[in-house]
């Protein structure tokens, strides 16, 4: 059931949480799947209507700092301590900082790492229910696994129907991309998934160079399997249209069109019929691509078409979260 985001209804999420039920809430970045981190079965509820893989650990929400050392290790005096104090400048918002794990948190939660993510969310119904249920909320995006995240509550609905007993509209997220996940336990500070808050924010927060995921060890020894496998995909076939030309297109059907921008005069399918034409941005801002894709992807993905084109950008800023997701849509 989709419920309107006041007091009231975040009171009842927030009694549904404590009793072990699992609602949907709106944050800045997507909408989440939230449970009692401190119930196990509410965890393994998440990962069921997820169909998620046990292997695939979940992000632990906080609504504020004090909370974080109930489920993970503040680091001792050194370089990682001295960078969650220097990143949690950030807090409240899209970042999710890698910890060592508290031992009484649950190894499903963890996916059996010692290590778990933590996220401060920059929403106020986010916070509200963290703070109403008194206890730490795991959250994955509220999408079934490898499937487009939800940036609205009728993407969440659309996905679990009745089997969500309430989804919280806070209406569209934000920033429409999931948080960016960051490691800075080792040596070197690792990106682990690019997010809103960009690798250029982060080293010039930390006064030091970061190393990204695919980089860092060449896309081997992933250190959880969300990371790097397909993901995040439509259901239609999506193509860059940059690799596309029109003798490819004529194996297709019905064929729709997400442009990063309405005008671009080097685009050589500028004027092609595509029976569904979505532009995310006027002049291309990045920030308006990647608040708008997920919710043009699961249009897409509602006119049965058979190919869905869509345009790429050059991996710098907010640029690199917006490749991300889609070159794991199109693997
Ligand atoms: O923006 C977000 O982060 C959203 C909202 C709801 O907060 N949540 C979200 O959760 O995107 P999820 O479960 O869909 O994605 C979490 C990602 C996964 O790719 C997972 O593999 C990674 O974070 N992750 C979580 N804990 C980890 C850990 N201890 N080590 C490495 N990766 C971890
Ligand atoms: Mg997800």
């Amino acid at each position: 059931m989709i419920l309107e985001a006041n007091e009231d209804n975040i009171q009842k999420a927030a009694k549904l949480i404590q009793s072990g039920e699992i609602v949907s809430f709106p944050t800045e970045t997507v909408y989440g799947l939230g449970g009692n981190a401190l119930n196990e079965n509410a965890v393994k509820k998440i990962f069921e209507l997820k169909q998620r893989p046990s292997n695939n650990p979940l992000i632990v929400h906080v609504s504020d700092f004090s909370e974080i050392s109930t489920v993970a290790e503040i680091p001792s005096p050194g370089k990682a301590r001295d960078r969650l104090f220097k990143l949690s400048s950030f807090w409240p918002g899209p970042l999710t900082i890698i910890l060592k794990k508290d031992p009484s948190v649950s190894n499903l939660i963890s996916a059996n790492l010692d290590t778990i993510g933590i996220r401060i969310p920059n929403h106020p119904f986010a916070l509200a229910l963290i703070k109403s249920a008194k206890c730490p909320i795991v959250a994955p995006s509220a999408n079934p696994s490898n499937s487009l995240s939800p940036t609205s509550a009728a993407h969440v609905h659309d996905a679990f129907g009745d089997k969500l007993k309430m989804v919280i509209d806070g209406g569209n997220c934000k920033y429409g991309l999931e948080s960016t996940v960051v490691n800075i336990l080792e040596d070197d500070v690792v990106i682990y998934r690019p997010g809103a808050i960009t690798k250029e924010e982060i080293e010039k927060c930390l006064d030091e160079k970061v190393k990204v995921l695919d980089e860092a060890n060449g896309g081997k020894n992933k250190p959880s399997p969300g990371l790097l496998e397909k993901h995040y995909s439509p259901k239609t076939k999506l193509l860059f249209s940059e690799n596309c030309n029109f003798d490819d297109l004529e194996k297709y059907e019905k064929i729709g069109r997400i442009r990063f921008k309405t005008f671009n005069d080097d685009d050589v399918f500028q004027n092609y019929p595509f029976i569904l034409d979505i532009s995310l941005s006027d002049k291309g801002n990045f920030e308006e691509i990647a608040r708008n894709l997920f919710a043009a992807l699961h249009s897409a993905d509602n006119h049965d078409l058979d190919l869905i084109l869509i345009d790429s950008c050059k991996e710098e800023g907010l640029g690199a979260a917006i490749m991300n997701r889609l070159k794991r849509a199109i693997q």
